[in-house]
């Protein structure tokens, strides 16, 4: 599907010498990420399952640090997993520069690996992924399953939330509605961020578009894009009953329209 539609392609082809264009995740869009995940409320589930479970925990797309830095504040040992460097610093720079977590810097470790070619010498009780990020992993689901599974101590958990898109579009459902956002930037400038998902439910795949602008400066507009794959929960739980794992428990996420996956590796 195209990467930019609708205004964002406009702006883009239109005004290409005002624009700084990043992938979500990477460098300004890095800091633009953090700024609008502030939209999530997964982290009380999340701690729920790792006081059930125990560390260690293993974290896959941690970006900066969400819910990597209240786990560690709770007392978890974790390995906290991210493909883009530019997140992991950020989270790095969140352990080095707050005293609060000066005593909690020997409980993580930082690996900056893709979540489906993972290479680490643990296992875990829990591993967890956060922000409904497991939709970014484009590899089939009863394998990424099967290999987490082999990563996990008995009785250890897999814990994911994820959206529940329909297979095609609801018929009362808004076409692309646009989200518009005002942000205080570190340096007390205000922020204007306008995201938008299109949807192909052919190709079963989104693109979200972002751009940042922060008025009265030089700064160029940021202009940011990723994209994903769109599923089901009965797609989730089809995988989980192939895999090793044999089934998955869904729970609702009583704040959001997203659900939460449970998976228990056996005794
Ligand atoms: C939606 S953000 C979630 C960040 C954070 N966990 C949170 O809850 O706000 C998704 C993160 O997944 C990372 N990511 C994307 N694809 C990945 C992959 N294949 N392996 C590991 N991390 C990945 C991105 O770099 C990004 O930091």
């Amino acid at each position: 599907m195209k990467k930019y539609q609708g205004v964002f392609e406009r702006i883009k082809n239109k005004y290409p010498e005002l624009i700084n264009e990043r992938p979500l995740y990477y460098k300004e869009a890095a800091e633009l990420y953090d700024q609008i995940s502030i939209v999530y409320d997964d982290y009380p589930m999340f701690l729920q399952q790792a006081v059930i479970h125990g560390g260690p925990i293993l974290e896959l797309c941690c970006g900066s640090g969400r819910l990597t830095l209240p786990l560690l504040k709770a007392g978890f040992r974790i390995t906290a997993v991210d493909l883009s460097e530019d997140m992991l610093l950020n989270l790095r720079q969140q352990l080095e520069k707050n005293k609060r977590y000066e005593k909690y810097k020997n409980n993580v470790s930082l690996v900056c690996q893709d979540m489906t070619k993972l290479d680490l010498d643990e296992t875990y009780n829990i591993i967890m992924i956060g922000a409904t990020s497991i939709r970014l992993m484009e590899k089939d689901f009863i394998a990424f399953f099967n290999e987490m599974h082999d990563l996990l101590n008995p009785g250890g958990c897999l814990f994911f939330n994820i959206e529940d898109l329909p297979a095609s579009r609801r018929s009362n459902e808004a076409e692309n509605p646009m989200g518009v956002f005002d942000f205080e930037e570190k340096d007390g400038k205000l922020a204007l961020i306008c995201m938008q998902r299109f949807i192909d439910y052919e190709e079963k795949r989104a693109t979200v578009n972002f751009i940042k602008i922060v008025p009265g400066t030089e700064e160029k507009i940021l202009l940011s894009q990723t994209e994903y794959r769109i599923f089901g929960k009965e797609d989730i739980e089809f995988a989980a009953e192939k895999s090793k794992f044999g089934s998955c428990e869904i729970i609702k996420d009583a704040n959001s329209v997203n659900y939460f996956c449970r998976m228990l590796k056996k005794n």
